[in-house]
């Protein structure tokens, strides 16, 4: 079931999407070579407390077999996809850092993430930040009322497959609210014209993630979270909570 919010609903999930943005803001002016990603993990944690939200991250465990998530964001680090846990690395020169920031404040959820260049990157990382973030913006742009779920995804798709980047398909974009996850699942690929209606008052998640090689992820075995592209190669993620407004998309994630 598709949960719609209210008016009052969807404000209190602008209230807190805008403390993940201002977090993201914050985690992103600290990046620079030499940085250790356990700091970034700190100053998030700050900032959050600072505006009265709190990590919907930290704890989290959706499968008993896996522990719960031991911090406050997640960092992911080249080919490390999503879920990269903050520890004792640092950043060099030329690493592409995915930042992912989920918030509860007053019982709602704000997620919101974005990839971020450490100084100079290569002309293909460069490029790959470049297009999964207009991959994140074609996706929003389909968010009217009106238009099926996998118009969504297949926009999403669409701009992946122009560039020739491989689409993770073993996670997706989800509808969000007093949850971290709720229905519906939101995949980054798809044909135009299936699933659902969006209607106003909807929430969702849209978060696309691609690979410069192959679409193929795997989890570390020694912690239970980081997601790593299969062949090694460099991953990219960004995403934005967007509610379905009467009038278009309203981006919920942004400071
Ligand atoms: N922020 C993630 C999402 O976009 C989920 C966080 S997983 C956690 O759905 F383990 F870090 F909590
Ligand atoms: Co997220
Ligand atoms: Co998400």
């Amino acid at each position: 079931m598709i949960i719609i919010k209210s008016r009052r609903e969807i404000e209190a999930m602008r209230a807190a999407g805008r403390v993940a943005a201002l977090v993201l803001a914050a985690v992103g002016e600290a990046i620079r070579p030499g940085v250790r990603t356990r700091e970034l993990d700190a100053l998030a944690a700050e900032v959050m407390a600072q505006h009265g939200a709190a990590s919907a991250d930290l704890g989290y465990q959706p499968d008993p077999h896996v522990p719960p998530y031991p911090a406050s964001i997640c960092v992911s680090v080249n080919d490390q996809v999503i879920h990269g846990v903050p520890g004792a690395r640092r950043l060099a020169e030329g690493d592409v850092v995915g930042v992912d920031v989920t918030v509860k404040r007053q019982g709602f959820i704000g997620d919101a993430a974005r990839t971020f260049a450490v100084g100079e990157l290569a002309p293909e990382a460069a490029r790959l930040l470049e297009v999964t973030e207009q991959a994140l913006a074609a996706g929003i742009a389909q968010c009217w009322s009106g238009n099926h779920l996998s118009d969504v995804s297949h926009a999403i798709e669409s701009v992946a497959r122009a560039a020739g980047y491989g689409i993770v398909r073993m996670y997706c974009g989800h509808g969000v609210g007093r949850s971290m996850h709720e229905e519906p699942e939101v995949p980054n690929y798809g044909r135009a014209g299936h699933g659902p209606l969006l209607q106003p008052g909807m929430t969702i998640a849209v978060e696309p993630m691609f690979n410069l090689g192959g679409h193929d992820v795997v989890v570390d075995r020694r912690d239970g979270w980081t997601v790593r592209t299969r062949d090694g190669s460099l991953s990219a993620h960004f995403e934005h909570t967007v509610a379905i407004g009467a009038e278009g998309p309203e981006l919920l994630t942004l400071p």
